[in-house]
């Protein structure tokens, strides 16, 4: 499948994506409704558990759709000029550019993977760790997060610790959770693990000063001794502003189908050149032509390694991956700071309303800065699992339980849901009482 002719084509690429027309021109977006109704949600319910796994709008099921058309009818002329083709129809550079042009950066510095987990493996499995050094985490991050760093540091031979950022939820501060960093940072440490937006609790971490909190520790230290900040975004992207990389982490992992409305199965790692150039890949790629051209003339690649050579290979769901430009230029065609704000929105209106319930612990902090798109609670008397069942039985609101030790309740409003859904889940909860 792989011939030369493709990949010697693919190896002079060029940048620019241009835009991808996605029919759903700029001023439609205007209104939330015609927003609403891109996605086919069943109107019955109101859902609010929409960053759990996208359902697709309607630009980026037509183009899935589209492509899918093109493999039906002719799966070999389709990959062979798609993905082995010439510079103007090559889709993973493509793809590549819209979520560059989407969190800053340069496209040459992202691998495409199928998911945030994958990313995280890919990250943290590539990352040069040996006996006697560290990874650092949080009490507070997700289960696949923990895994990826537990498989990494036993084949590495590196230990891994995990520290709480703050005691309680009513006493926390961007300030004392970067403290709290900056002192459990050891001479072993190599590595910063965190994520941006707690799934457990719907706290926002605030990135950038951890990010200049290490850049202090990195100044004493020599580049082979460096503390590698990752990051998994995945409840920030698509949510908070996308200027993502100028954030200063030097790893981030992301999957495209949660807040992004991209296909189901894709995501991305983006990291700086520097990292990629000491990282060694888990997986083979077949996204990268100086691989194969050093495989198929009997020598190793040359060195260093780059972002494509970390992209999982092999056949994908191609028309999935194909179609993620257009869910980048779906949030374009909206703006992003207008669903950042629509976002904040609501889910301030729920936190306030929850705030004045007696019978409602919330834990999500009230402030814009240290929350987004998620709110956790619990009703006093109830689990997590009897409140979220009561939601979808009596009222038709699909919340969710948060999939930790322990469990809370939590709702998330995203740019489909509206102020009424709002107040509708405020009084459902408020008859708890
Ligand atoms: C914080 C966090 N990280 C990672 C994941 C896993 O995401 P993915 O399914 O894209 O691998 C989740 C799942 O919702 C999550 O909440």
């Amino acid at each position: 499948m792989l011939s030369r002719r493709g990949f010697l084509l693919t190896s002079a690429l060029a940048a620019g994506a241009g835009a991808v027309p996605t029919g759903f021109a700029a001023e439609k977006s205007k209104d939330w409704g015609t927003v609403r109704r891109q996605f086919e949600l069943d109107p019955n319910y109101i859902h609010l558990g929409l960053f759990f796994l996208a359902s697709h709008p309607r630009p980026v099921r037509e183009a899935i759709a589209r492509y899918r058309q093109q493999l039906e009818s002719n799966p070999l002329q389709t990959v062979e000029r798609l993905v082995f083709g010439g510079p103007e129809e090559y889709v993973p550079t493509k793809v590549c550019n819209a979520i560059a042009s989407y969190i800053g950066g340069s496209a040459d510095d992202i691998a495409l993977t199928q998911n945030t987990t994958t990313g995280l493996a890919v990250i943290y499995q590539g990352l040069p760790l040996k006996p006697g050094e560290e990874i650092l985490t949080t009490t507070h991050d997700h289960f696949v997060h923990h895994e990826a760093i537990r498989l990494a540091a036993e084949r590495s031979g590196a230990t891994w610790r995990k520290v709480p950022l703050f005691d309680a939820y009513d006493s926390i501060s961007a300030d004392g959770m970067v403290e709290r960093l900056r002192k459990a940072i050891r001479p072993e440490t190599r590595v910063l693990g965190v994520t941006w937006v707690h799934s457990s609790s719907g706290l926002k971490l605030p990135l950038r000063s951890i990010a200049d909190a290490l850049a202090v520790v990195n100044r004493e230290r020599t580049p082979e001794r460096r503390v590698f900040f990752v990051v998994d975004g995945v409840h920030g992207l698509g949510v908070e502003s996308p200027d993502i990389v100028a954030m200063g982490m030097d790893a981030f992992s992301a999957g495209t189908h949660k807040w992004i409305f991209g296909p189901r199965g894709t995501g991305f790692v983006w990291a700086r050149p520097e990292v990629w150039s000491v990282m060694r890949p888990l997986m083979p790629s077949t996204s990268s032509a100086e691989l194969f051209f050093a495989w198929a003339g009997g020598k190793p690649p040359d060195m260093p390694a780059r972002a494509t050579w970390f992209s999982p290979g092999g056949f994908q769901a191609f028309e999935h991956y194909w179609a993620v430009p257009t869910a980048f230029e779906f949030h374009r065609a909206i703006g992003p700071e207008r669903i950042t704000g629509r976002i904040h929105e609501l889910n301030a209106q729920m936190r306030e309303g929850l705030a004045k319930m007696p019978h409602v612990t919330l834990y999500t902090p009230r402030s814009k800065e240290l929350s987004s798109g998620m709110v956790c609670f619990d009703v006093k008397g109830m689990t997590a699992q009897q409140t979220v069942q009561r939601l979808a039985e009596r009222n038709r609101i699909l919340a969710s339980t948060t999939p930790y030790a322990v469990p809370y309740a939590r709702v998330a409003f995203g740019i489909q849901n509206t102020p009424d859904e709002v107040e509708k889940t405020l009084a459902a909860i408020r008859s708890m009482a």
